[in-house]
């Protein structure tokens, strides 16, 4: 896991136990990495790309001809290549723990920040494991960028529809945990002033 290096603070191993994820006041909120920035972003704008495509495919009208399944098979193929890119973000995540919040938050701002982070750790990747599996259990190939990809078409129409009900569910549940998660940073930055959306936009070290 990390060490007092990896995760930038002087602070953190002096506080208890319970005080992790806290520094001291007036501790400098910086520390990220270049990859967990880059990651962070590219995650971000791709999941709102799919979702906005997702919303706006599932309008299109059936007799849209092969502009529909086109439509589909795209989201399906970024969604694929995003898991991807989410199960590394996670994986990297788990290995490279945060840098501390500032010691100025109180306790509350900061018991819901790490539920709202995992939270949206755990939305973003049932996204595409639903839908992946779920076009797996459709009567369609799932094709990845034009390739058929060689699982088959499992056909098995009542976990399809399960399957397709917790994406949409889990979509919407994702949204509104962007949308907290929005509202916060721009509280950081407009009212506490304190450093933490800085330190998600400008890296601070390797
Ligand atoms: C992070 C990745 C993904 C995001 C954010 C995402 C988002 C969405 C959204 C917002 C919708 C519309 C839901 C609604 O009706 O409210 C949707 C539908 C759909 N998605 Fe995704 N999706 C992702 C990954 C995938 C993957 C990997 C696949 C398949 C390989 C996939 C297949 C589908 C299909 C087939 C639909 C149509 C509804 C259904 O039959 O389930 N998605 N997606």
């Amino acid at each position: 896991m990390s060490s007092q290096a990896e995760t930038g603070s002087l602070v953190s191993s002096r506080l208890p136990a319970r005080e992790l994820g806290r520094a001291g006041a007036g501790a400098p909120p910086h520390g990220y990495t270049r990859t967990a920035v880059a990651l962070h972003w590219i995650v971000a704008i791709a999941v709102l790309g799919m979702i906005g495509l997702g919303l706006w495919m599932i309008d299109l009208p059936k007799d849209a001809g092969p502009f529909r399944a086109e439509m589909y098979n795209l989201h399906k193929s970024i969604g694929m290549t995003l898991g991807l890119i989410i199960f590394a973000r996670v994986a990297w995540r788990f290995a490279h723990p945060a840098p501390p919040l500032p010691g100025t938050m109180p306790r509350w701002q900061v018991l819901a920040s790490h539920f709202t982070h995992y939270a949206l750790y755990a939305c973003i990747v049932i996204q595409p494991v639903t839908g992946f599996l779920g076009s797996l259990c459709s009567p369609y190939p799932v094709k990845y960028f034009g390739y058929t990809l060689a699982f088959g078409s499992w056909d098995f129409p009542a976990a399809k529809e399960f399957l397709s009900i917790v994406h949409l569910a889990n979509a919407s549940v994702l949204s509104i945990l962007i949308l907290v998660h929005i509202g916060a940073v721009l509280h950081h930055l407009l009212v506490a002033r304190d450093g933490v959306f800085q330190r998600m936009w400008i890296a601070a070290r390797d």
